[in-house]
């Protein structure tokens, strides 16, 4: 999939979370990349997150996958819609539509829900806390959008859905197979078919909250802390008011946390490793036998097409001009020399073929390997 008709730069200047975007049809070709079949049929498998939204009224109610077959045949006329998470990881087709996105970083991008909704059907009005891409796959949709919420937005009380108590139209648009609709973090949203058959899907992206990063990187930093790294004031001297907090105190003890979180190479290297760790990790790659490296090196020099798993998760961050950190998969693979155009090589692109010169070094043909081993690659023999 490829756009012929959208300039990233300007998008990334005048609406990347600033303010929504309609892209009329941007695609050199728009081909619907999954049937809604498939689609019911994913819905079905226990090992992919699905959800059943059904419309009463004025309610909405949600069920979770993995759905028995027969549900589908018990929906009645009551507009309902389903939503399948992680469709890319299942579909290389529909892995394929994040491809024209790569101008945004892989740690930013998230996966591709799928939704199908029948006549009349949608979510509700609601606001996510993430950027959104929301393609039309087949048939119509009415997105309506309002205004900027945040945590003290009014919600209704449901359980499962986290729905807008007030919207208030803003823009609304009627949007047709290959349109696109940009969605900003925080922004309400309520998009409703229009006809049977509407499919839309939603390039989504990640962004960490600090309450988020706090969180987890104290997680990890913890347990490395020990009980005899401690305050000390070999330098105290008797004060006025023995109830005075000094501010001499107060700097040494707040230095004890700044000086942790201060050390920029141990976060960089943790967050790394945390913002790779799949979200899915299901997509079980791992070959059945393990691969050695002399085999490796034959099959590089032939020059097989190397496959990321789409479940996987690839960046790399820069220690100096000699050195890379590449992280797959909640792991770390420190690179020097010609691993690291390798790594770079990886992190580009979802398929690439290892230059036969390049395979002739050690430490590529041991990444590679241990890459193929773990199933975050694998050879495309088709
Ligand atoms: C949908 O595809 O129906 C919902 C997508 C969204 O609003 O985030
Ligand atoms: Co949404």
């Amino acid at each position: 999939m490829q756009f012929d008709n959208f300039n990233t730069d300007m998008f990334l200047r005048d609406y990347w979370q600033k303010r929504p975007l309609l892209i009329k049809n941007p695609w050199r070709s728009w081909r619907n990349p999954l049937s809604p079949d498939e689609l019911g049929g994913l819905a079905c498998e226990d090992h992919v997150e699905s959800r059943l939204i059904t419309q009463s009224s004025d309610d909405w109610n949600a069920e979770h996958g993995p759905l028995p077959e027969a549900r589908f045949g018990e929906l009645g006329k009551t507009p309902w819609t389903l939503l399948v998470q992680a469709v890319d990881h299942h579909v290389p087709d529909v892995a394929a539509l994040i491809e024209p996105f790569r101008f945004i970083p892989n740690w930013r991008i998230d996966d591709v829900m799928v939704s199908y909704a029948s006549d009349g059907g949608g979510v509700g009005p609601h606001f996510d806390h993430y950027d959104v891409f929301l393609v039309q796959g087949l048939g119509k949709r009415r997105w309506q959008i309002g205004k900027m919420c945040d945590d003290q937005t009014a919600l209704r009380s449901h359980e499962d859905l986290l729905l807008l108590a007030d919207f208030e139209v803003v823009d609304e648009w009627i949007l047709e197979p290959g349109d696109m609709l940009y969605i900003p973090p925080g922004i309400a949203h309520n998009g409703v078919a229009i006809g049977e058959d509407c499919m839309t899907y939603s390039i989504g992206f990640r962004s960490p909250s600090r309450k988020e990063l706090i969180g987890n990187w104290c997680d990890v930093m913890l347990p490395e802390l020990t009980d005899d790294d401690r305050y000390s004031d070999p330098d105290l001297t008797a004060q006025q008011n023995p109830g005075e907090i000094s501010a001499a105190a107060v700097e040494r003890l707040h230095a004890m946390l700044t000086e942790k979180f201060a050390d920029r190479a141990a976060f960089a290297r943790w967050f790394g490793t945390y913002s790779s760790t799949p979200r899915y990790p299901e997509t079980d790659w791992r070959p059945e036998k393990f691969i050695e490296i002399e085999q490796m090196q034959d099959l590089l020099s032939a020059k097989h097409p190397l496959l990321r798993n789409p479940a996987s998760r690839f960046s790399f961050i820069r220690e100096g001009n000699d050195k890379l950190l590449l992280f797959v998969d909640g792991e770390c693979f420190p690179c020097v020399d010609e691993a690291i155009k390798l790594a770079e090589m990886l992190c580009a692109e979802d398929q690439c073929i290892v230059d036969p010169e390049r395979s002739r070094s050690d430490d590529v043909v041991a990444l590679v390997t241990e890459l193929y081993n773990r199933g975050s690659l694998a050879f495309d023999w088709g």
